[in-house]
């Protein structure tokens, strides 16, 4: 299927909440991305490789700059408002724009986790979200053992509403997720 024409959706205004800023990566957030790679398991669930060399990096925050000029989705880098450092990232994945839906996913690197900024990006992007009219859902798959992020999704107004039983495989094996949405208010 062909992925959506968003390049210039991208928005005008910086999305914002509580501690929490979004923006467009740029090269200087190597730093947080080599913090990033050492936590194995975003490595896992995306591309940025395990223990990333500054090269390797660099390489990781140019393919989120074209995310959505490729059609792939919006990929922000987040900054901590109150100490102005780039602590994490968040996406929202727009494959399914055409149904209504994307998915989010979001990760913080470790010496910055411990605030719940996670909460308060997703709640940044979200709000980003309902200013593409097209989309009606939003979509946090989380493994049932993630519970920094399943307090994430419900500090941020996600609800439940069940298990996908042998969803995907990550890291060679096959993993139930839990679904969490939010829709359109
Ligand atoms: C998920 C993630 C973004 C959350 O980061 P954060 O905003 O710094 O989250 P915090 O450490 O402040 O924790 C948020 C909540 O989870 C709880 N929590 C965190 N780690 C926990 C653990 N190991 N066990 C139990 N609870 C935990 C905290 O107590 C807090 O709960 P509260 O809000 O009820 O007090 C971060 O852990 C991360 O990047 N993980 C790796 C990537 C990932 O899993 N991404 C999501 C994929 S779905």
């Amino acid at each position: 299927m062909d992925l959506p024409e968003i390049a210039d959706r991208w928005p005008a205004t910086d999305p914002a909440h509580g501690s929490v800023t979004l923006r467009a990566f740029r090269p200087d957030d190597a730093g947080m991305a080599r913090d990033l790679s050492r936590d194995p398991y975003v490595p896992a669930t995306g591309t940025l490789p395990l223990n990333a060399t500054p090269a390797q990096a660099q390489q990781w925050i140019r393919r989120q700059q074209t995310r959505h000029t490729e059609g792939a989705g919006f990929s922000f880098a987040f900054v901590d408002t109150t100490e102005g450092h780039c602590a994490g990232f968040t996406g929202l994945w727009v494959r399914e724009l055409h149904a209504g839906r994307a998915q989010i996913g979001f990760g913080i690197a470790p010496p910055f986790r411990g605030r719940r900024l996670a909460a308060d990006a997703l709640r940044a992007l979200t709000s980003f979200a309902w200013t593409l009219p097209e989309l009606h859902r939003t979509e946090l798959y989380i493994e049932p053992w993630n519970t920094a992020s399943i307090r994430t999704a419900e500090r941020a107004g996600y609800l439940h509403e069940g298990l996908l039983r042998s969803h995907q495989e990550i890291s060679g094996r096959r993993r139930d997720m839990l679904v969490y949405s939010a829709v359109r208010p």
